[in-house]
């Protein structure tokens, strides 16, 4: 039997008992598929502040180090209260600095319309292609505005703020690379997103990605600048396959995207890095306001463990089979108060019930 390490990092609000309701789904998938999972469940963020005073101490660093993949939650941070030491800078030094620290250059996001789900959407149900399943974005991770260096200073008897962008070359060649290889084999295009009218760090990426097509002649690469692609995401969401952009337009694109299926809470994704190292996290933040009332919803992050069983251990099998059971709960009509809309078909669920009937199915 295969004995594989996940480090758990829930940081903080709802994702400890998010967390719980995924580990759940993979102890249910190493016993029918003969593999065995150890879980350490341990800190980042501010949670254990006062033990720590660390928003990501040593220990957690060398947890990542020893295991064979990350589950992470998510990390708030009350804007407001920015100055005092327990939350300043607490996502920089947290989110941010376990993506540097593990070097995570590539990040996958999926944005779905499941079919049942459709009526949430905020696209009309014309705009919403038949065949149209998902477009899934290749976001540069590891470098980009969020990166580099942050000032704030004086000068000319006023403050100033000062962030600096920087793209290079070997960084920007990885993610093409990934994403034109996965387009290949998948017979997708890819629209490359950039201000390359404007910046030099898109002139890079459209001169990199352009060498890196030279060993993809197959794979159709687009230009768009990420204006005009924001307007054709909402206008025209079907042309779109793969998207390949930096760090901060992919931020901002992700959160559009994420408004097709609704709920940030339905949506999961993973980074890795040159090593093949995964970290899995769904993409909405952490909702305090919820915490531990069995409200939320849980389908992020089981769909974080679906894509880590087949990305970090190649069990592909395992992970469709997590994959179906949630869209058969869906199809099923099951729905987290998130979305549900008092159809009379619809059966309102808690995070534990609904949990209970994606078991049922795995
Ligand atoms: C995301 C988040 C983070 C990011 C924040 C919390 C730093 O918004 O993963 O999209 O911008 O990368
Ligand atoms: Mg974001």
């Amino acid at each position: 039997m295969k004995t594989y390490n996940i480090a758990v990092l829930p940081g903080d609000g709802i994702w400890p008992e998010v967390c719980d309701e995924a580990l759940k789904v993979l102890n249910a998938v190493w016993k029918k598929f003969d593999t065995d999972f150890k879980n350490t469940i341990w800190y980042i963020g501010w949670a254990w502040w006062d033990k720590y005073k660390s928003h990501f101490p040593d220990e957690t660093k060398k947890l990542c180090d020893k295991s064979d993949a990350v589950l992470f939650g998510s990390v708030w941070w009350p804007v407001d209260e920015q100055f005092e030491e327990k939350w300043k800078n607490c996502e920089r030094d947290s989110i941010l600095a376990i993506r540097k620290y593990l070097w995570l250059t590539v990040n996958i996001r999926p944005a779905k319309v499941w079919p049942k789900l459709a009526h949430l959407s905020v696209l009309k149900a014309e705009k919403i292609p038949p065949t149209w399943i998902e477009i899934v974005t290749f976001r540069e991770l590891s470098q980009g505005l969020y990166f580099w260096e942050h000032t704030t200073f004086e000068e000319n008897w006023e403050l100033k703020a000062r962030d600096i962008c920087d793209y290079s070359e070997s960084t920007i060649k990885h993610i093409a690379k990934f994403c034109l290889e996965s387009a290949k084999i998948s017979n997708k295009k890819v629209a490359l997103v950039d201000k390359a009218n404007v910046l030099d760090t898109s002139r890079l990426w459209r001169k990199v990605v352009e060498e890196v097509k030279k060993d993809y002649p197959e794979v159709q690469v687009e230009n768009w600048l990420v204006d005009n692609c924001a307007q054709q995401l909402v206008k025209n969401p079907g042309y779109f396959d793969y998207l390949l952009t930096e760090n901060l337009f992919w931020d901002i694109l992700s959160d559009l995207t994420s408004t097709f299926s609704w709920s940030l809470w339905l949506l999961a994704s993973a980074s890795f890095n040159k090593s093949w190292f995964w970290l899995y996290e769904p993409s909405g933040g952490s909702a305090p306001k919820y915490t531990w009332l069995n409200k939320i919803n849980p389908i992020a992050q089981i769909l974080c463990v679906a894509m880590m069983l087949k990305y970090s251990f190649g069990m592909e099998e395992a992970s469709k089979a997590v994959e179906n059971a949630v869209n058969e709960t869906i199809n099923a009509w099951f729905r987290t108060y998130d979305i549900f809309r008092e159809l009379p078909w619809e059966i309102l669920v808690w995070t534990r019930e609904i949990w209970d009937e994606i078991m049922k199915r795995v």
